[in-house]
């Protein structure tokens, strides 16, 4: 890391040649956080049946992670959806590609996602899973930004309030690059993006 903070890329070879400002979350701090939050999501669900389902593709590390750490039965599911293209920017339009199969109707639902940023995936998706006749439906994030401006549905389990800056690794892309890291980093912006 160089005086302004600006990790190498040539420490990592994941990253492509590009600099990150700087690692944002560890691998350590993350599962550290993560077998928390298990816990916490044990907890709350002392009975009934429980579905995690993952947001594809940004939540596939953590929740890999995350369902290990919830000592009670459950079953997984994903849903996936997309709205970023390739820019570092929201294109604003959510676009549901695969809905579940499993019946979600007399079940707790536990949709999980890797970041919230400005809220339009989640309140897009929400509406319609709320149709579906589930015992309850709540949030798990990895990161909040805390930038949404109308957020629709409380996000009931957070494991960071994170940076509103352009953030990389464990399981978040850049045009589908450095999902892989196994620690979350702040990308250096440059002008060609
Ligand atoms: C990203 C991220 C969240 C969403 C958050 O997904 O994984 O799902 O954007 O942004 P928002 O709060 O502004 O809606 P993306 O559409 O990039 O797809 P991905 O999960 O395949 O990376």
């Amino acid at each position: 890391m160089n005086a302004a903070g600006i990790v190498s890329a040539p420490s990592d070879p994941r990253l492509l040649g590009r600099d990150v400002r700087r690692i944002a979350f560890d691998a350590e701090t993350l599962r550290a956080r993560v077998s928390e939050l298990g816990q916490e999501i044990a907890a709350a669900y002392p009975d009934g049946e429980l579905v995690v389902l993952g947001l594809l593709k940004g939540s596939f590390v953590f929740l890999a992670d995350l369902v290990r750490e919830i000592r009670r039965p459950l079953h997984v599911d994903f849903l996936v959806a997309a709205s970023y293209g390739d820019a570092m920017i929201s294109s604003g339009h959510v676009r549901m590609v695969y809905d579940p199969e499993t019946s979600l109707a007399g079940k707790h639902i536990l949709l999980v996602e890797d970041i919230v940023d400005s809220g339009r995936t989640l309140n897009t998706l929400m509406g319609t899973l709320k149709q579906r006749g589930a015992l309850s439906v709540d949030i798990c994030t990895l990161l909040h930004k805390r930038i949404a401006k109308d957020l629709e549905h409380p996000v009931r389990f957070v494991g960071f309030d994170a940076p509103n800056e352009f953030l990389v690794g464990y399981g978040l892309d850049h045009a589908e690059n450095f999902r892989h890291l196994p620690y979350v980093a702040s990308l250096k912006q440059v002008h060609t993006d």
